[in-house]
């Protein structure tokens, strides 16, 4: 085992990020597991605040030294992603679809949510730190309105060591594939659970908003958008959201 070979709780932090961080950095093993119970300054994608009341969520980051060309690293969020969508799919017995670049979605609401960083050390990784927030509060008044949680989907109360018990073995099963590939692991499993492919949609890349067909992703976790005269674009970080229907 990899994921989850030593695991520290916290009852408080700033970001279970700084935290591995600052182990990352005193040389700590790959396979380190911070657990929060709060965090004051939780943090999301693109700069965003995550926000969860105390015990409502499972708050966790993990530290990882993947053996593999810098250049595949873009990819492991994904495959982890995935790992995270089949845990919360055991947990709350319903399907969990996979937003690029990694949102996970039940019903069209976000329940979860990676976050990654990775550090270089010259032109090798030195290490990753993945964190995870997974919703799994019982209300949704303690939610925005485009998210829901695994307890509420489920219809019972799912507690953060169940969900981290169906968490970290398959995040180790899915870690461990992706270094014996070199990081040329199959995305399919990915992209049988993506939301909007094959949809017309728009990426928003820094102030830009771009409008094409999702065609799929590519090796590198890339979204692949068809413009409207047929070329193709790949995008590798934006945000996704569903395109205007066009007329018939
Ligand atoms: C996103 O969807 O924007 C990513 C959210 C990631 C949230 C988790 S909670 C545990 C870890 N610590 C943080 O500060 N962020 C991640």
């Amino acid at each position: 085992m990899i994921v989850g070979r030593q695991i520290i709780h916290l009852a408080q932090t700033t970001s279970t990020m700084d935290e591995i961080e600052r182990l990352a950095r005193s040389g700590e093993m790959e396979g380190l597991v911070v657990v929060a119970d709060f965090q004051s300054l939780g943090r999301g994608r693109s700069g965003r605040e995550w926000v969860a009341r105390p015990g409502l969520a499972l708050l966790c980051s993990i530290l990882l030294r993947p053996e593999v060309p810098a250049n595949m690293v873009a990819a492991l969020p994904l495959h982890l992603g995935v790992a995270v969508a089949q845990a919360i799919e055991e947990a709350s017995g319903t399907s969990c679809k996979l937003k690029w670049p990694n949102d996970l979605l039940v019903r069209g609401k976000k329940v979860a949510g990676i976050l990654t960083t990775s550090r270089l050390k010259g032109n090798a990784i030195d290490h990753v730190t993945v964190g995870i927030g997974i919703n799994l509060g019982p209300s949704l008044e303690d939610l925005p309105s485009s998210a829901t949680s695994v307890s509420i989907e489920a219809g019972e109360q799912v507690a953060r060591q169940t969900m981290l018990d169906a968490l970290l073995p398959r995040l180790d099963r899915r870690y461990r594939a992706f270094i014996a590939a070199s990081g040329q692991l199959d995305l399919s499993d990915w992209s049988d659970r993506a939301a909007f492919l094959g949809e017309r949609v728009v990426v928003e890349d820094a102030d830009r908003k771009v409008q094409g067909r999702y065609v799929g992703i590519d090796q590198q976790g890339g979204l692949k958008l068809e413009m409207d005269d047929l070329s193709t674009r790949v995008f590798v970080v934006g945000e996704l959201t569903r395109g205007p229907r066009l007329p018939e």
